[in-house]
């Protein structure tokens, strides 16, 4: 690790969640294996060992320390929220037929759909084992409502691709579904194990909601304006699978009878050609749409912010706030 990386929110907050991180590495290397099927650790392995940031099981940590949290159940939940994020990304890749996940080539590439669609089950699976230990029905209904909630937000996003038609609402209920329910869900969890007051708990699921929406309008924009290597993913995978994303959004909005007959054939039609991806981000410059939906993920990171300011001072409330500013600062 350089220097420049350990200036990173996410890894300051690895630092000072190195104990617990070890604890919930252990337990996700544990549990991620089967005597039964090898090809499921072939798959998890592959997928695990890439690394990912652990966001989200850090987010859990973080929530219940800084409440006070020192029983041991966080890691559990720590290690469930990770599970279930990467059975959505085994299956999302699928659903995406995306060829890059974590700077290695997908599952579905390697394998095949079936290995991933399955594996993603078990993983599922082994999560709500891991949910179900702690014995807290609290976090057990909030743990499977996000499963529920996930699974929603990619299906609706399904059936409004190709849509120009969609809203900025429409945008705003799949990226709640798809992305933040599991960040809420990771703080709102963390909160609830260290039993925080109803306050505590509603101020770190709104941070955990505002984080989330925020985190995948920057991922949306990356997929237009980022480098494969920085994001580890192919750019360029939402126009390829006609996604109506946020700059997408506000550009179809605004276009001229030109521009819509383009939006047209290339979204609603499919008929896609060499330069049409550049001719898009023309067009979405031309109307400050990828300006304006940074713009929108600012607002989101500022929301995580405030929320923040309804607990107690806390070294890790700090780095919370930090983290908010990292994820919107990739596309500063
Ligand atoms: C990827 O999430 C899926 C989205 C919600 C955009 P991350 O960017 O947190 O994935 P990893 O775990 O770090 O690879
Ligand atoms: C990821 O959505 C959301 C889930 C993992 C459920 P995307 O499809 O936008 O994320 P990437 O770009 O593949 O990581
Ligand atoms: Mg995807
Ligand atoms: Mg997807």
């Amino acid at each position: 690790m350089n220097l420049e990386a350990a200036q990173k929110p996410h890894d300051r907050l690895a630092e000072a969640l190195a104990e617990d991180m070890t604890a919930v590495n252990i337990m996700i290397r544990e549990r991620m294996a089967s005597k039964h099927a090898p090809r499921i650790p072939e798959v998890t392995a592959h997928l695990v060992e890439a690394g990912g940031k652990r966001l989200r099981p850090m987010l859990v940590l973080a929530a219940a320390r800084l409440l006070g949290y020192a029983g041991p159940h966080h890691v559990h939940l720590a290690a469930t929220v990770e599970f279930i994020h990467t059975a959505t990304l085994l299956h999302d890749d699928v659903v995406d037929e995306s060829a890059r996940r974590r700077g290695r080539p997908t599952a579905n590439l390697l394998w095949d759909n079936k290995s991933s669609v399955l594996v993603g089950d078990y993983l599922f699976a082994r999560a709500f084992q891991l949910m179900v230990e702690p014995a807290n029905l609290r976090v057990l209904d909030i743990l499977a409502n996000a499963s529920a909630t996930i699974a929603e937000g990619e299906v609706l996003q399904l059936t409004a691709a190709q849509d120009l038609g969609t809203t900025e609402e429409i945008y705003l209920q799949v990226v709640r579904g798809k992305t933040a329910a599991l960040f809420s869900a990771a703080t709102e969890a963390g909160a609830e194990i260290a039993g925080g007051t109803p306050a505590q708990v509603q101020a770190l699921f709104d941070y955990g909601d505002a984080l989330g929406i925020a985190f995948q309008i920057v991922d949306d924009l990356l997929d237009y304006g980022g480098s494969a290597a920085a994001i580890g993913k192919n750019t360029g995978d939402d126009f390829r699978e006609r996604k109506l994303t946020l700059p997408l959004i506000k550009a179809v909005a605004k276009a001229d009878d030109a521009e819509r007959a383009f939006w047209v054939r290339v979204i609603e039609k499919g008929q896609q050609a060499e330069g049409d991806l550049e001719q898009a981000m023309a067009i979405m410059a031309r109307h400050g749409a990828m300006e304006a939906a940074r713009k929108d993920a600012l607002a989101w990171a500022a929301r995580a912010q405030a929320a923040l300011q309804a607990l107690p001072q806390h070294p890790l409330r700090d780095m919370l706030d930090d983290l908010a500013a990292y994820v919107v600062a990739r596309i500063s």
